[in-house]
């Protein structure tokens, strides 16, 4: 992890700037280099080395630099973007080499901005994701440095703490920060700003942590932060929320899924470490390392995800887990304490009975956490953090590519979770490659639309269905049940397979087909005995199952296949089929399929 110090005030030595990156160095780190001010000679001297702090003191100690000064910046770089050199270590600087500056962070769109600014005839000597902001500042620059980091930061997207220093408006520190914490650190006539109290505690114990799109202003008698209210930018165009050529919403969104997908993973699986990279729980990874509990709520179909990720949870990351719907978890008294971590789904993030659940946790300082699609929404602003799934505009009523986008969120959380804890590397290896080939394979499943279709035609004068499955398809029953009626107003119920001979078994006759998700799973062969329970009774059975699965055909009577994945992610290919199955009955029956009678798409009342 990179650690940043800066200073400006009384103290005109810059070893001190040295002492206090020392404290920084449990973090880990492969270069070190620092940038100084010296007022006489009115210019910044910058020194980087790969390696210890021991190297870059060598390179001040040894070079004829003046060594007097401040404001300074001092920063240990470990890299993620650009090898291990002195050009890629920061302090990153502009071409005329008037601004210097140190990041903690990723730049996730630093290629675009960097061809931009080379078009614009910018000069880069790294290959560093950092040394696009220095020059987005000096192509901003007009004589105020925070003005000019306020425009540059507009056109980041990713995670950053910084620290800036100019010879061009030379008194001052700008620091910023979003999701990479950042402080200041106060004393009589000296400001600091770190990436760590560790760096300012033998200074000063009176720190400022700064929030997310605050700009911290930083000059030796006194120090002021403007707030950035996030402008939300809708990454939509205006024929993404059209239909796309399909008929319905519906159908272009369950088509989305591939995209959703890629959407979802895109810059945060490390499949070398076994690891996801989730900026949105930066600042409250320490706080999610220490929870012995999580509770998950939300409602409708975002509850089913709810569900699934309470298997992901316990069985991947070893963490008691339970699920409940937000009507019924905030009129409960839910036994929760600091080690409880409450997460809220929700597509549209303005759900009122999860808001409801989730201002009840706040109030108890429980540790709140957002899985949700909609930039700026109610819940992302109230959360403690959390988890943009990009899943795009999601129109028709019933979701289904928001469900996608969840589910493949709760897996790489469940990445997260337990590599905090004892998933080792390979586990956590093969969650993130298989996840990586998620896109294709939902691809194979959408290729059956047609299929599926034909069948439809064939149920299409049943009036009632059971939906059954275990496990982690048990959710994926009842997400199937949930869109069959709320689209085609048929009757449809989900169950846990296992239930099925404690009553349901009695509703079982020629008339009531059952949906079975049968994939090759850990509890495949209790879903055949289900399967043959039903036969028995004259139930139809049409059976989700895994490809190459040849058996299943001589005891259901239709089959549509899905391709092999982890158990666990399984629920991301299982659900297609019926999202389809429920889209062409719907049809079938002359539905509004976008819009069904009696629903909202968001319920923004209890
Ligand atoms: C699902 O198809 C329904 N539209 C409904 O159950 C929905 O999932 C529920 O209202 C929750 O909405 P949210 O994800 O926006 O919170």
């Amino acid at each position: 992890m990179c650690g940043i110090v800066g200073y400006i005030g009384k103290d005109q030595n810059i070893k001190m700037g040295l002492d206090a990156l020392r404290r920084l160095e449990y973090r880990g780190y492969d270069s070190a280099g620092a940038a100084w001010y010296n007022q006489n000679q009115k210019e910044i001297f910058c020194l980087k080395k790969t390696g210890r702090i021991d190297n870059l003191e060598k390179a001040i100690s040894e070079s004829n630099l003046n060594l007097t000064g401040n404001p300074f910046i001092f920063h240990t770089r470990w890299a993620t973007h650009g090898g291990v050199t002195d050009q890629n270590a920061h302090p990153h600087f502009d071409c005329k080499k008037d601004i210097y500056l140190a990041h903690n962070g990723i730049i996730e769109n630093y290629q675009e901005l960097k061809e931009k600014l080379i078009k614009e005839g910018h000069q880069f000597v790294s290959q560093c994701d950092t040394e696009v902001v220095p020059h987005l500042i000096e192509k901003y620059f007009q004589g105020n440095l925070e003005e000019a980091v306020r425009k540059a930061l507009k056109e980041i997207r990713g995670t950053y703490g910084i620290a800036v220093i100019s010879k061009k408006d030379p008194g001052k520190i700008v620091a910023a920060r979003l999701s990479s914490p950042l402080l200041l650190g106060i004393n009589q006539n000296q400001v600091l700003v770190a990436s760590d109290p560790a760096a300012v505690i033998t200074h000063t114990r009176q720190i400022i942590n700064l929030d997310d799109n605050e700009i911290a202003v930083l000059k030796p008698e006194n120090f002021f932060i403007l707030k950035e209210k996030p402008i939300v930018q809708i990454e939509w165009t205006q024929e993404e929320a059209q239909k796309g050529g399909y008929k319905h919403f519906m159908q272009k969104e369950i088509m989305e899924a591939p995209e959703t997908i890629k959407n979802a993973i895109r810059g945060r699986l490390l499949p070398n470490e076994g690891q996801v990279r989730l900026g949105g729980l930066n600042t409250v990874s320490n706080k999610l390392r220490e929870i012995d509990r999580i509770s998950l709520i939300a409602c409708g179909t975002a509850s089913y995800a709810a569900r699934v990720g309470e298997y992901m949870l316990e069985e991947y990351a070893g963490i008691p887990s339970e699920f409940d719907v937000a009507s019924e978890f905030r009129y409960r008294k839910p036994v929760v304490d600091k080690k409880t971590a409450a997460i809220f789904i929700s597509q549209s993030g303005e759900t009122a009975d999860t808001l409801g659940a989730l201002r009840e946790m706040k109030q108890k300082g429980i540790l709140t956490i957002g899985i949700t699609n909609e930039v700026g929404s109610t819940q992302s602003r109230e959360t403690d953090a959390g988890i943009y799934t990009r899943s795009g505009p999601e129109i028709a009523v019933a979701s289904t590519k928001a469900l996608i986008g969840q589910l493949v969120t709760l897996a790489m959380l469940t990445v997260y979770l337990g590599r905090q804890r004892d998933m080792a590397l390979v586990m956590g290896n093969r969650i993130v490659t298989e996840l990586e080939k998620l896109p294709e394979l939902a691809n194979e499943v959408l290729k059956q639309g047609p299929e599926i279709e034909k069948l439809v035609e064939k149920y299409k004068d049943y009036n009632n269905f059971w939906f059954i499955g275990r496990k982690y398809n048990y959710p994926i029953a009842l997400e199937g049940a949930l869109k069959l009626k709320e689209i085609s107003y048929l009757h449809a119920e989900g169950i846990a397979a296992g239930e099925l001979k404690h009553g349901p078994l009695a509703l079982v006759d020629e008339n009531f087909p059952t949906v079975a998700l049968c994939p090759s799973d850990s509890v495949y062969e209790k879903m055949v005995s289900h399967v043959q329970q039903i036969k028995a009774r004259n139930g139809k059975v049409i059976a989700i199952a895994t490809q190459g699965n040849e058996d299943i055909k001589k005891i259901a009577d239709d089959v549509i296949y899905i391709p092999k994945t982890l158990e666990m992610l399984t629920p991301i290919l299982s659900v297609i089929p019926l999202q389809f199955f429920a889209y062409y009955m719907a049809i079938l029956r002359g539905c509004d399929v976008d819009k069904p009678r009696n629903l909202a798409k968001s319920v923004t009342v209890e």
